[in-house]
């Protein structure tokens, strides 16, 4: 019956001699103008979140208050309905605005302040559309007494059926984003692999779960397809992570020897868990190496790459300190000449060792041939930077000097900070200490750059002494200088240990340590 009467209504109301169209045309164009002028202002609205999440409502709130404010009496002359539905409306448009913004505030902002997990999209939407229902039905009961909400009831629901086999994915996906909601298997902020993508979690809608993956793109997974498929969070049950490596090493090394190197290069990065312990095991005997699995673990998944990258450079420069080849079957075809002979290049090699040692104050009363036999004995080691050297308390009966790069002497205040108390540079030398007086090592030496030493052994440097009876002294004046230097720079606690510790003057410890007249 209605729809008939209502079309007749208008026809009879839009026809009659009372309706003034120019009025009309005049209303429904200033509402044109101000509805544009609205649109431009929400262009700059929409700049903040909140506001832009809610745009939708505020647009059709703002058009409903303006037909409302332009057009009431002729709404009013065309049917009776009309107007209060406008109302209704309008004032459902409000409040489901006001509910988006107390959305806002209750879950997002106080989880904020609070630090707690955010309540799932999902659910709150939920929350939202029911009281908003709620509201829609008050208001058409308020408004309109007469009207049979049954109607409506069993309308919707014919509009539920129709549209919902219109949308069974989408309904799938909805289901699925509810269920994993209640599930819970990650969390926002976890990383997770899921249909073969992995990311880091950054919301689930109603359709979706997005995650950011490490190319710092946004994937959006169906939650229907997730709900399919296994889902691995590396997050969780606790954010640590194990990483395995492989790391090819020739047939000559002692497979003992490279374990022992490897296990020193873990234990050596702070970023590698000591518990659970590292692990190194020799998986296969390959055709031309022989192939380690290293087994470690990490604080968090996030920084997987970094810290691959980490053990895999270090392991490169222990190697390389070790003489352990890691081969490649690469055909290596070279044109040999004079220079390239490798005669000449270790002479080349002992030579520039030898340059270096001579520019050594320290070592300038050595003969011309203790200067060759030492050039010819000291090892030349890699080290990358960031890695520790020698470090402090610790034992050490090697003497270096840099030969490139630059390294840090940090001394460990009382509160366990490191404060730097010398840099080194090419030519300068460190670890004369502990060398000499066998006093655990009294800095960390940490390289500021990637650098290389000399090192000497304490036998070489026994040979030394014996035959420069002068060397001491001098090794004990800079070891003194070095330690008021040192005490300078740490604080009074460490400075009032130092003192106690050592009563006996430099040059006697050294002697009585050598076995020195
Ligand atoms: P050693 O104690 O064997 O190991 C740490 C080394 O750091 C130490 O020997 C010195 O060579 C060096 N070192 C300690 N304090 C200073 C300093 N104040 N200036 C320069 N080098 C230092």
């Amino acid at each position: 019956m209605g729809a008939g009467l209502y079309f007749g209504e208008f026809a009879i109301a839009l026809g009659s001699s009372r309706f003034d169209w120019r009025d009309l045309a005049g209303r429904v164009a200033l509402l044109l103008v101000s509805y544009a002028a609205f649109m431009v202002l929400q262009r700059f609205v929409n700049r903040v979140a909140v506001l832009r999440r809610a745009s939708l409502s505020i647009n059709l709130f703002v058009l409903s208050l303006l037909i409302l404010l332009l057009l009431s009496p002729q709404l009013g002359e065309l049917h009776v309905a009309i107007l209060p539905g406008v109302i209704v409306a309008a004032i459902f448009l409000a409040i489901t605005i006001a509910l988006q913004f107390l959305d806002v505030v209750v879950f997002t902002w106080s989880a904020r302040w609070q630090r707690t997990a955010p309540v799932p999209i999902v659910i709150r939407d939920i929350g939202r559309w029911l009281l908003g229902v709620l509201a829609l039905v008050l208001l058409v009961r308020g408004f309109f007494p007469g009207a049979n909400l049954n109607v409506l009831a069993v309308s919707s629901l014919v509009v539920g059926y129709v549209v919902g086999n219109a949308t069974q994915d989408t309904l799938g996906n909805l289901i699925a984003g509810v269920a994993l909601n209640a599930e819970r298997p990650f969390h926002i902020g976890d990383w997770v692999t899921v249909s073969g993508h992995t990311g880091v979690v950054v919301d689930t809608t109603w359709r979706a779960t997005r995650l950011r993956t490490r190319m710092e793109d946004y994937i959006a997974i169906p939650n229907s397809s997730i709900a399919k498929e296994p889902i691995l969070n590396y997050s969780r049950p606790t954010p640590c992570h194990g990483c395995t490596l492989e790391v090819g090493v020739s047939y000559e090394a002692p497979p003992n020897k490279v374990r022992t190197t490897l296990f020193a290069v873990l234990a050596g990065l702070s970023q590698v868990r000591k518990a659970p312990e590292p692990r190194v095991y020799l998986r296969t005997f390959g055709d031309s190496a022989m192939t380690f699995v290293i087994k470690f673990f990490i604080d968090d998944y996030e920084d997987l790459d970094v810290i691959q990258s980490l053990v895999m450079d270090r392991v490169w420069y222990a190697f390389k300190r070790e003489g352990i080849v890691i081969p490649f079957p690469i055909r290596d075809v070279r044109l040999r000449d004079g220079r390239t002979d490798e005669a000449q290049q270790a002479a080349d090699e002992l030579a520039a060792k030898r340059q270096l040692l001579e520019g050594v104050d320290l070592l300038r009363s050595l003969s011309p041939d203790e200067m060759g036999r030492l050039a010819a004995a000291v090892s030349s080691e890699p080290f990358a930077v960031g890695e520790s050297l020698v470090r402090q308390g610790e034992p050490g009966d090697t003497f270096y000097v840099v030969r490139s790069g630059r390294v840090v002497a940090l001394a460990v205040q009382s509160d366990g900070s490191e404060v730097p108390v010398a840099h080194l540079g090419s030519g300068a030398f460190f670890g004369e200490m502990a060398l000499l007086t066998g006093e655990p090592r009294s800095a960390t030496i940490r390289a500021e750059t990637d650098a290389v030493v000399l090192a000497v052994s304490k036998a070489q440097f026994a040979g030394l002494l014996l035959g420069n009876p002068g060397l001491a002294k001098r090794l004990a004046e800079v070891i003194e200088t070095r330690h008021a230097d040192r005490r300078a720079k740490v604080d009074a606690k460490v400075v009032a240990d130092a003192v106690s510790a050592a009563r006996e003057p430099v040059l006697d410890r050294i002697r009585r340590f050598f076995g020195l007249a």
